[in-house]
Formats: C-alpha cells, structure tokens, sequence
C-alpha cells in the first residue's frame, strides 16, 4: 500500500518477532511513521506469546481420594459344624461339643476381664471383619447375652443320707446337686453354678444376692445346717435371652469403638423366674436359629474344675467360671470380721453375661493348639494318652460394607487460561481482519512476486524503483535513526501506481 517507506520497514522489521516489536514501538516515538502497523503486529506476536502459555496451562493433572463402598464378610456368631455328622447322629454334637469345651475352655481364665480380644467386648460378641482394603470406622452386627435371673417357686432341698450324705435340690423336675461352700480348711463362700437344663442355669448362694431396693429372693432352708453355720441358701435359675447390638469397629484392628443397645445393667429386682421352662430332647434343641447359644448352659457347665475344694468332703471343685465370681466380687467366709457381705442381683448378671460372651468367644477362638493327655483304659491296663482335639464348632458368616480410600487422577481445566486463550485468539483473529480484507480487496494485484524483505529482496525493489535514487536523501552515517527519518516519504513498492511525496512533519 502506499505509505512511507519508515513505515513499510517498521512494520516488516515488527513482524520479525515480539522483540523487535517491541523496540520498534519504541522507535515510533522518535519518527512516528507507522503506531498502527508496528502495535499491530506487536499486538499480533503478543497474543501468540499469550497463546503459547495459556494452552499447556489449559489442564492440570491433579491427584485426589476417592473413597468407595465394598461389601466384605464377617466372622459371626460360632455354631455347630456338622460336617461328619448326618441327621441320625447329628445330636450326638451335643456330647461332642460338651467334650471339646471342657479341654478348650482351660483358656477361659487369660479370657475374662482382658480387652485385648477383637470380637469379644464383655458380654458382647461382635462380627470380626475379614482381610480388607478399607479404612476408618466399620459398622457391624454384635449379639449381647442378656442373663436376668429370678427365684425358683417349686425348688425343694433334701438331705440324702443314705446315698451320698449331701443335699440334693430338684425344681421343674430337675435334680441337682447342693455343695454348700464356706467351710472347713478352705473357707470359700459360695456362688456355685449347677445345671439340668441346657437353655438355663440354676445358680445357688451362701451369700447374699440383693437386687437394686435391697431384698434377698426367698431363702431355701437347708436341714440339717451344713456345718451347723449354713441354714440358709439362695437358689435361683438364669436365662439368656440374645440381644441384636451394632458395633463400630476400626477396618484394619477389629478394635471395637462403639455397642448399642448398651446391655450393661444397672439395676435389676427379684422376680420369678420367667425363662424357657421346657425340657427339651437333644434332637429338639437341634432347631435354629443357633443351636449352640440356646444350649449354652451345657458348655457352661463343661467349663473345667480350677484345684480349688468346693468344701472339704466334696470331690467337687469350684470351676474357673465360679472361681471367676468368687474374685470379681471380693467374696469372704461369713465367719470372716468386716467382709463385704453381699452381691447385687444386676452385678452378678453383668458377670454372668461376661461370663458367656467368653465362654462363647473362647470355643470359637480358642481350639487347643496341642493334643490334651487323657486317660483311657483300653480293657486291661489303663494309661494316659495324648488325644487330638478336634473343632466341631464354626462361625456363621456375615457381611458389612467398609468404606475404601483409592488415589485417582483427573483433569482439571483452568477457566482463567481458557479465558485468557480464548480473548487472545479472538483479539488475532480481529487483528488479523485488517490484512485479509486488503488482501482480498486489492484484486490481481494480490500475487506480489515479493516473498520476504531480506536484503535480496530490497536490491530488487531498489532496482526497479529508480525514482527512490531522487526521493531517498543521501544519509552519512546510516544509523537506524537517520535511516528512518530519510525513508519518510510516501510511495508504492509494489503496484501500479506510484505517487511520490516527501512526507512532511511538523
Ligand atoms: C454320623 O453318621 C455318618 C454316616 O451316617 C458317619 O459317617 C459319621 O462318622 C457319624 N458321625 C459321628 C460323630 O458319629
Ligand atoms: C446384620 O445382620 C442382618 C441379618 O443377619 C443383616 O441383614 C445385616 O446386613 C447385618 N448388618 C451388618 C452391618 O453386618
Ligand atoms: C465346721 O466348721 C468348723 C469351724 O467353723 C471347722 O473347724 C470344721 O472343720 C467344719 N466341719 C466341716 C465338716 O466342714
Ligand atoms: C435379631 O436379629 C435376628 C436376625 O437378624 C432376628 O431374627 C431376631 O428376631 C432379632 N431379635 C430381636 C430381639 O430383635
Ligand atoms: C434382658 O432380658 C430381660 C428379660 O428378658 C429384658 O427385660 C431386658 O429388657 C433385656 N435387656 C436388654 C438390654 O434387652
Ligand atoms: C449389703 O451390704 C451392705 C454393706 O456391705 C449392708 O449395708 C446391707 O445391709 C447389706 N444388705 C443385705 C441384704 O445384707
Ligand atoms: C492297652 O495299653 C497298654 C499301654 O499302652 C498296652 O501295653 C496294651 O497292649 C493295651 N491293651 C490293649 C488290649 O490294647
Ligand atoms: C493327631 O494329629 C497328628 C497330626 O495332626 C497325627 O499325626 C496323629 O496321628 C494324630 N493322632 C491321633 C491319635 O489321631
Ligand atoms: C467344619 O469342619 C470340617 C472338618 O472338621 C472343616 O473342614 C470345615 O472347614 C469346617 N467348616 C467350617 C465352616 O469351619
């Protein structure tokens, strides 16, 4: 186009790149041949350098937890496993089970009272959660064993001289044994267990038993007195009935947190006994749900004999389960000055409750690692032999969702570089507009032969512009600013007409 010849070289000069655009924005300022051109193409190289940092700033990978529910099972309550056994033996568990538990729950003292067994949380059982990938607090079912204990209404004691000089008591046409207890060398008070039912046990006491107003149940008197001290015994019978808890356990330590509903008592009152009252065969007890919690006063009567006498005539000894009693609530002979003299009813229940839960734990958890010494007699000689144990009880499965925690990556976009790129290339595309429209609006002329500016290029033009020779002032020395202040003149390089003006600043 027709212009100064400053401004044809500024402008081309411009385009060489965002630096020489710069500077020559800056020459404008000295000789103002061409602001429009040269800021044109500073801003043109500008919005591409723009372009140029916005578009790998486009995305940004960005690393982040997600956390994801999965369904993991769950060791439950133990049960019978009948594998070996078929529907015409299959009672025959029972006797089994009552073998197995009098080796295994040897274990039973290191068991009571400690903390650190996940699935045991005193008179709570809670499903324990196989291996998993989850992570934080898990909610999972958990059983309660509720013991509530109430006074026998039909219980009679009768001294049998005749048979085994002792007392023998029977309710619900059930007999058992009566060892009252604080006698002798070894003065034990007495909180003895005894069974005859498997659904429930008949619990009887030298001393007394109070519930939350103070009262004793009933007293059953004992005649003869044992030993001329003990005329008198508590007798009572307790159930268990199953309570449905929730727990919140830690995912990786099965350490439990949380159980509710709470089954600790707190106050508790004499009634009758109110439990299940119906003797039943081995092979009706052989119904679900769980066959081996209904049985549980089977198992806690096989739990073994500690080497403390019940009292000196009997062979009998207290069993660690009673033993367990006689320590947790500090129990003295009565001949004893100052001893706590009695136990509350919710107390001993709360006890009994720990008492199960552990047992149940322990059958479960706890198998014998070794075979146990037992003495058999094989018809001539009797001998003592290592006997392997086998488990016939197993764990109901169950199921718990844990929540898992993955790393994943994603794509972030950013709206500031997609705006930023977004203005400059609309601001190319407006600034490249001026330049098309004159490409297209200038016809055939648009096929200039001219490629480039080098200095090739510039003889050519030279050479067949003459009249430059007259126009152009001779410069002595050619610095950039004399150079443009010679090249202000208005011409045409390329093109048909060619008007010549000396361009004049004032
Ligand atoms: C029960 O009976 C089956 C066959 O009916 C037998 O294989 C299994 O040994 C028996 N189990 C017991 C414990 O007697
Ligand atoms: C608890 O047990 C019930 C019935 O067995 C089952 O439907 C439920 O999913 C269990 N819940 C958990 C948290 O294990
Ligand atoms: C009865 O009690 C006395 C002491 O109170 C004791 O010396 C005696 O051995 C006891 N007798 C029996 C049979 O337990
Ligand atoms: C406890 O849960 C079991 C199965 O989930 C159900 O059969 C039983 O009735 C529940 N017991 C109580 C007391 O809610
Ligand atoms: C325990 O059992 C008794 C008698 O069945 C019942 O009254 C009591 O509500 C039960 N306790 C819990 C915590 O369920
Ligand atoms: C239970 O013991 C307390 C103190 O140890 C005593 O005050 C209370 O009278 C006793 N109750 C019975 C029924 O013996
Ligand atoms: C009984 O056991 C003893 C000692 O192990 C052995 O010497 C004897 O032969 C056995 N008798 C029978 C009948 O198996
Ligand atoms: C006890 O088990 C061991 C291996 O567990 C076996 O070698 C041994 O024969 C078994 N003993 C009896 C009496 O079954
Ligand atoms: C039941 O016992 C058999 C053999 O005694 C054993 O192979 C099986 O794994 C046990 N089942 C469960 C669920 O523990």
């Amino acid at each position: 186009m027709e212009q100064t010849l400053t401004a044809t070289h500024d402008t081309a000069a411009a385009w060489a790149g965002i630096g020489s655009a710069v500077a020559h924005m800056w020459h404008q300022k000295a000789v103002p041949s061409s602001v429009v051109g040269v800021l044109s193409a500073f801003l043109y190289l500008g919005n591409i350098l723009v372009l140029h940092i916005t578009t790998p700033a486009l995305f940004s990978a960005v690393a982040f937890n997600s956390s994801q529910s999965a369904k993991i099972g769950t060791q439950s309550l133990p049960a019978f496993n009948y594998s070996g056994y078929s529907p015409s033996n299959a009672s025959s568990i029972f006797f089994d089970v009552s073998d197995y538990a009098s080796r295994t729950l040897t274990v039973l003292p290191s068991i009571l009272g400690s903390t650190a067994n996940p699935g045991l949380y005193f008179g709570t059982l809670y499903d324990i959660l196989d291996d998993n990938l989850g992570t934080g607090d898990v909610t999972t079912n958990a059983t309660g064993f509720n013991i509530t204990c109430g006074y026998l209404t039909d219980v009679g004691v009768q001294f049998d001289a005749q048979s085994f000089s002792g007392w023998l008591g029977s309710s619900a046409g059930q007999d058992f044994f009566v060892y009252p207890a604080p006698t002798g060398v070894i003065t034990i008070p007495g909180i003895v267990s005894t069974t005859g039912f498997p659904d429930s046990l008949i619990v009887y006491t030298t001393i007394p038993i109070v519930d939350s107003r103070g009262t004793q149940s009933p007293l059953t008197t004992l005649d003869p007195p044992f030993n001329n001290s003990v005329s008198a015994i508590q007798i009572f019978r307790c159930s268990q009935t199953l309570v449905n808890q929730t727990a919140v356990v830690d995912a990786q330590s099965n350490k439990i947190l949380v159980v509710e509903p709470d089954i600790l008592k707190t106050t508790s009152s004499w009634g009758p006994y109110s439990g299940p009252d119906q003797y039943l065969s081995y092979s009706d007890m052989l119904k679900p749900p769980n066959p081996l919690i209904s049985a549980w006063s089977l198992w806690y009567s096989s739990i073994p004999q500690s080497d403390v006498p019940i009292n000196q005539q009997a062979i009998e000894s207290l069993s660690v389960a009673e033993l367990y009693l006689i320590q947790r609530f500090n129990l003295h002979p009565p001949s004893q000055n100052g001893a706590p003299s009695n136990v509350t009813l919710h107390d001993l229940e709360n006890a009994l409750s720990i008492l199960v839960a552990s047992m149940f734990y322990t059958l479960g958890n706890s198998p014998p690692k070794h075979g146990t010494v037992e003495y058999a007699n094989n018809g001539s000689l009797p001998y003592f032999g290592i006997q392997n144990v086998t488990k016939p009880v197993s764990f109901l499965r169950g199921t718990a969702m844990v929540t898992q925690i993955s790393t994943q990556g994603r794509l972030d976009l950013s709206i500031i570089s997609v705006s930023v790129g977004l203005t400059a290339s609309v601001a190319l595309l407006l600034l490249s507009l001026p330049t098309s429209l004159v490409n297209a609006g200038s016809g055939g002329d648009s096929h200039t032969p001219i490629g480039g500016t080098g200095i090739l290029h510039s003889i050519w033009l030279y050479r067949n512009h003459p009249e430059l020779e007259l126009l152009l002032e001779q410069v002595e020395h050619p610095t950039d600013q004399n150079l443009r202040e010679a090249g202000m003149v208005q011409t045409r390089l390329v093109g048909a007409q060619i008007r010549h003006r000396r361009y004049e600043s004032s």
